[in-house]
């Protein structure tokens, strides 16, 4: 517990007990050659995928969700959206789907030959019906803060929730490029806007987040931000480091007033 091993994620899953996770935020690698991975074939991708996801599904608890973030395998030129090709897997561990959150971002890479990518995803699936869900910590300002019912019993009264609105399934936010903010030498993080709505909505303070691709440390760093409990894996030992000097720099002194949600 709130440690980051230095293991591969699926032993490291395999030995940890059943049911044992309150909340898995993760984002693996996508197999299109980043400094971290080797790249193979989308068949053998989408069977480690499978076996990932398996596994993700028997240490999280009954009441537990998975947040799985992806963008697209992209194979000369031929574009494929990863959550549709993993949507199955989680469906065959009989995990149930409750949100596709589009995460929308301004820069990228400018396409020539198709449209530029501006947005990736993350699929939301909950163990069972009964499940956490915050949704007032993660609700945002109304559009008309003011506005009343004009007619009927409640005439008069404010026709939006006082404490704002649910936020939606898609969410505009910038990725972590150069002059970012949270940029650290690890090539593809993802933003802590990202993550921390995530795990206020659910999860609960003391709960333990997994991440199995932790990398530069980001959820580690949100779950100890909110007062969860963390654990993960990393391959490269560079990037626990950095997640590490992370914890330090960006977990004293966090205050929540700064957060987007
Ligand atoms: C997309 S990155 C995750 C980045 C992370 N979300 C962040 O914000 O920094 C995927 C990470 O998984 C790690 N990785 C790849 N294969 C792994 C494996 N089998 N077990 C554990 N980590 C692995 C890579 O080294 C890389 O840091």
């Amino acid at each position: 517990m709130n440690t980051i091993n230095h293991q591969d994620c699926l032993s490291g899953m395999n030995t940890m007990k059943a049911e044992s996770v309150d909340l898995i935020i993760t984002s693996p690698p996508y197999n299109i050659g980043k400094s971290y991975e080797k790249r193979t074939s989308l068949d053998a991708y989408l069977a480690w995928q499978r076996e990932i996801i398996k596994a993700c599904s028997r240490v999280l608890k009954t009441g537990g969700s998975i947040a799985y973030q992806v963008g697209n395998y992209v194979d000369n030129g031929k574009v494929y959206p990863l959550d549709c090709m993993l949507f199955a897997f989680f469906l065959e561990n009989k995990l149930i789907p409750r949100n596709r959150i589009v995460w929308h971002f301004e820069h990228g890479l400018h396409c020539t030959k198709r449209l530029s990518g501006r947005h990736e995803t993350v699929l939301w699936f909950t163990k069972s019906e009964d499940y956490t869900f915050n949704i007032d910590p993660i609700r945002v300002p109304q559009k008309y803060p003011g506005k009343k019912h004009y007619k009927g019993d409640k005439k008069g009264e404010l026709s939006g929730h006082p404490m704002g609105k649910n936020p939606g399934d898609v969410w505009q936010i910038s990725n972590v490029k150069n002059n970012h903010p949270e940029k650290t030498d690890h090539p593809c993080q993802f933003p802590l806007d990202i993550v921390r709505p995530l795990i206020k909505a659910l999860s609960n303070p003391d709960d333990l987040v997994l991440d199995p691709f932790m990398g530069s440390g980001t959820v580690a760093v949100a779950a100890a931000q909110l007062n969860r409990n963390y654990m993960g894996f990393e391959l490269c030992h560079e990037y626990i480091e950095i997640a590490n000097r992370r914890m330090g720099k960006e977990v004293f002194g966090f205050s929540e007033q700064l957060t987007m949600f």
